[in-house]
């Protein structure tokens, strides 16, 4: 059965948020605090191989690549720049552990099929909760 409580909050969320949306549609926007675990999805999973990039100002850094065999549902990691802060989920998930500053900025997963050519996915932009935002205030 509906909460009718439930369904009035998520329209009043959908009220509130929606002219926010409309501004990152190019790419997911998520909000962490500093020190969270956080997991990133990539929307791509019909490769054997899937790879992680972080974009930060003009670098493009290879953080992790993961793959899957022949028969076998899951990715199990490759390659890992830090195991200690990185780490992958069987279904091509991005582990960060305890977000830092400099883990801000854009990451984009890959997927490849025993090719050259990379499909790329949504890029995700992450970012501290707290930042202003100027296109998503609301005035009190
Ligand atoms: C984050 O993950 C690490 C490693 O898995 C774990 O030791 C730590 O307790 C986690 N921290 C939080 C805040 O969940
Ligand atoms: C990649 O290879 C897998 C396994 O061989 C196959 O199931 C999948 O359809 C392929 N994906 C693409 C996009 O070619
Ligand atoms: C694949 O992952 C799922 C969930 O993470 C797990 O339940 C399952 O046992 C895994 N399968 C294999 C073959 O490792
Ligand atoms: C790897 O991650 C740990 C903690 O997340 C950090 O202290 C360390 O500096 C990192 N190492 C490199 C080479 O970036
Ligand atoms: C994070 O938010 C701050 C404050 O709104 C903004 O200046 C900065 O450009 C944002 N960084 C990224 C990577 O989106
Ligand atoms: C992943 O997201 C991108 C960007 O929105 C889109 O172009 C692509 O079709 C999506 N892929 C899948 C498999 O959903």
């Amino acid at each position: 059965m509906v909460n009718l409580l439930d369904l009035f909050l998520l329209q009043l969320l959908f009220a509130f948020f929606t002219p926010c949306l409309l501004h990152i549609t190019s790419s997911d926007f998520i909000s962490v605090h500093p020190g969270e675990n956080i997991t990133l999805l990539c929307n791509i999973t019909d490769y054997t191989e899937i790879l992680w990039y972080q974009l930060r100002s003009d670098e493009v850094k290879l953080l992790i690549t993961a793959e899957k065999w022949k028969l076998k549902e899951n990715y199990s990691l490759i390659y890992n720049v830090n195991k200690s802060h990185y780490d992958v989920t069987e279904s091509s998930s991005l582990v960060i552990i305890e977000v830092r500053k400099t883990d801000l900025g854009f990451y984009y997963c890959g997927g490849r099929n025993n090719t050259k050519h990379i499909q790329f996915g949504k890029p995700i932009r992450l970012n501290f909760t707290g930042g202003k935002h100027t296109l998503c205030q609301h005035p009190a």
